[in-house]
């Protein structure tokens, strides 16, 4: 399946009832303006770089607009897993209201790894980051029973979002991005009744390498 062959999910701002399909959530719509997640496109990048960088986090990274052009440009062109949240602005006209880039297998060739997310301002606290992770999570979740992210010891607000999300802090990495900034690692495990997810790698290697029982 293509970037552009999959499905979108349409999802109402702060959705009541959720069902699961293949690595997608799909809200189902009842009244009031509805979000859709859906495949970032070269002609979302600009709106994406002003959304990111407006933010203090971005600033305080030193992002500037031509090295995260380039980023999104590069992933995008290597069919990367970035999605927008697309917001009604008015009822005729929607705009990008919020961003996620995820990898699967991301983190140590193993588990899940959101990589950025970002939701603009003037978005915040409505419900589009949760969806936007629900989205990564379903994706993430299919392949490995981790996902693992990092965020900024200064960006109090971020980790109480990944934490009310059930994420939980186990180690930092100072002086990984930005002199003087720790990045905290997160992860989040997903439980399953039986046998551990299959990882790629088969029983025999699986003993020799020490993997997950
Ligand atoms: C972190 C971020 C993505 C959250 O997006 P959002 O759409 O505002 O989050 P949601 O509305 O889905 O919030 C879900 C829950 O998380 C918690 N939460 C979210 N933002 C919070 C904040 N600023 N302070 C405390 N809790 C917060 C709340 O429990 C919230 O539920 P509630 O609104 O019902 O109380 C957004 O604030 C953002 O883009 N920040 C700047 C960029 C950034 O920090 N990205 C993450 C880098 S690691």
């Amino acid at each position: 399946m293509t970037r552009e062959d999959r499905p979108a999910s349409v999802m109402p701002l702060r959705p009541s009832r959720q069902s699961k399909l293949w690595g997608v959530i799909v809200n189902l719509t009842e009244n009031g303006p509805s979000v859709v997640i859906r495949p970032m496109r070269r002609d979302d990048v600009a709106a994406t770089v002003a959304l990111a960088l407006a933010t203090p986090l971005w600033q305080r990274h030193g992002g500037t607009p031509a090295a995260l052009t380039a980023r999104l440009e590069e992933g995008l062109a290597a069919s990367a897993a970035i999605w927008v949240a697309d917001a009604p602005a008015t009822p005729e006209v929607s705009q990008i209201a919020g961003f996620v880039w995820y990898v699967v297998r991301g983190a140590f060739q193993r588990s899940g790894y959101v990589m950025l997310l970002g939701v603009a301002d003037q978005y915040r606290r409505q419900g589009i980051g949760r969806m936007l992770m629900a989205h990564a999570e379903a994706r993430l979740f299919a392949e490995a029973d981790d996902i693992f992210l990092l965020v900024s010891d200064f960006n109090t607000p971020a980790q109480r979002f990944y934490r009310q999300l059930g994420y939980a802090q186990i180690g930092a990495i100072p002086d990984y991005i930005t002199p003087g900034v720790a990045e905290l690692i997160f992860r989040k495990r997903q439980f399953r009744q039986g046998r551990p997810h299959e990882q790629s790698f088969g029983t025999a290697e699986r003993t020799t390498r020490g993997g997950k029982p």
